[in-house]
């Protein structure tokens, strides 16, 4: 055991050296997009919840019912006993939202991908990833073993030369890409992307984790995936395609299949959110509209969905930025490498519904008075 520690000790303070270790803070999250933190109240604008459903009575209800009625936990994965009839409401729901054939959900958007393209390609296929793709995109791609390669950042030309090199050398090809980027807040060139690859014969995974609530639903992607935990306020993860596809996710995605089915609490809360987001279509457009209230006042470039990039650079200096906007009642994380490239610190500020007016204007004015030089587009990588 004395190694072990040792290692991580000296894996620790090489962190620390480089301001990247991170650290639990314990939060407690309430209502209008504010958050206790270490006795402090923030009005925080690093949560997904972007449309602060995560605290609307109508979705908190709906998941102590499903409690009461279906119990605390799933029991057993989906295949065993596990597939309770809130999970069933939910794909019914998610497809139709979709306006896919069908829907699958997972425990988390995370374990949708590292379970999807696994199943969908293997040694001798091609997986093409934006370079700013999520984490959880290029495990699943490095889990199938298939050959992997990275096209430039929204590039379609760049994506297209590389489908007409390689193509033809593989069995099958899948392009992943992302909606509304995570940590960028840019929207890929869906219908550029789309074309190329149905041109080359390639399928298209899109990541809606940030785009489903906030933007116009349902793509013509053949393939759709997304999270419950973020402008739905749940948990959970979700892959919306035809029949077939769904029916073979179903028997061969590792990550659904030996896995507890999601609780009945999460199906449900995430169901009547999607019935808000349904039937309150006003609230979707608030997040955007703030955000470009927000970019307008800075003078950065339009906002193009609810997250925008306040660039810093080297990590130490995102933290103390963080920490002084902390200082003055605002939460706005830092981010940093490897979750962003070396050099492009970052923090990330997501909009939700449940912001008011003066908080982005508070906020926007903090930043130009804390570190002007910071009020600068992100290019992106
Ligand atoms: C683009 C993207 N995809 C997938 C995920 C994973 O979703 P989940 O949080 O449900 O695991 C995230 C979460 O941060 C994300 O940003």
């Amino acid at each position: 055991m004395h190694s072990l520690d040792a290692f991580a000790r000296q894996k620790l303070a090489g962190l620390d050296a480089r301001s990247l270790r991170r650290r639990l803070i314990p939060t407690t999250r309430g209502e209008q997009a504010r958050a206790e933190r270490e006795g402090r109240r923030l009005v925080s604008f690093s949560c997904n919840d972007y449309l602060g459903l995560s605290c609307d009575p109508r979705v908190v209800a709906a998941a102590q019912d499903a409690t009461a009625r279906f119990g605390a936990g799933a029991g057993a994965s989906r295949l065993v006993t596990g597939n309770h009839p809130a999970l069933v409401a939910l794909e019914t729901r998610l497809a139709a939202h979709k306006g896919k054939e069908a829907a699958l959900v997972f425990g988390s958007g995370y374990l949708a991908n590292i379970g999807i393209t696994p199943a969908l390609v293997g040694p001798g296929d091609l997986v093409l990833i934006d370079a700013l793709g999520h984490s959880c995109l290029f495990t699943g791609a490095r889990l199938s073993g298939a050959e992997i390669v990275i096209f430039a950042h929204n590039d379609a030309d760049d994506l297209a030369r590389i489908l007409s090199e390689r193509r033809g050398q593989a069995a099958r090809a899948l392009v992943l890409t992302e909606r509304v980027f995570s940590m960028d807040g840019d929207r890929a060139p869906l219908d550029a992307v789309l074309d190329i690859a149905a041109r080359h014969d390639a399928w298209t995974l899109v990541d809606d984790a940030h785009g489903l609530g906030v933007v116009e639903p349902g793509t013509r992607a053949p393939l759709e995936m997304g999270t419950l935990s973020k402008s739905l306020g749940s948990y959970g993860g979700y892959l919306c395609g035809s029949r077939a596809v769904v029916d073979l996710l179903t028997s061969r995605a590792r990550s659904f299949v030996y896995t507890t089915g999601l609780p009945p609490a999460c199906a449900a809360a995430a169901l009547a959110a999607l019935d808000i987001v349904e039937t309150e279509p006003h609230r979707a457009a608030r997040p955007l509209a703030l955000a470009r209230r927000f970019t307008r006042r800075l003078g950065l470039p339009e906002a193009q969905s609810p997250i925008v990039p306040v660039q810093v650079g080297e990590a130490e200096a995102a933290l103390a930025l963080s920490q002084a906007l902390e200082a003055r009642g605002y939460l706005v994380v830092a981010i940093r490498p490897p979750t962003v490239a070396a050099g492009t610190a970052r923090l990330r500020v997501a909009f939700s519904a449940a912001h008011r007016e003066e908080d982005v204007d508070g906020l926007a004015d903090a930043l130009r008075d804390l570190q002007p030089a910071s009020c600068e587009p992100v290019s992106p990588a």
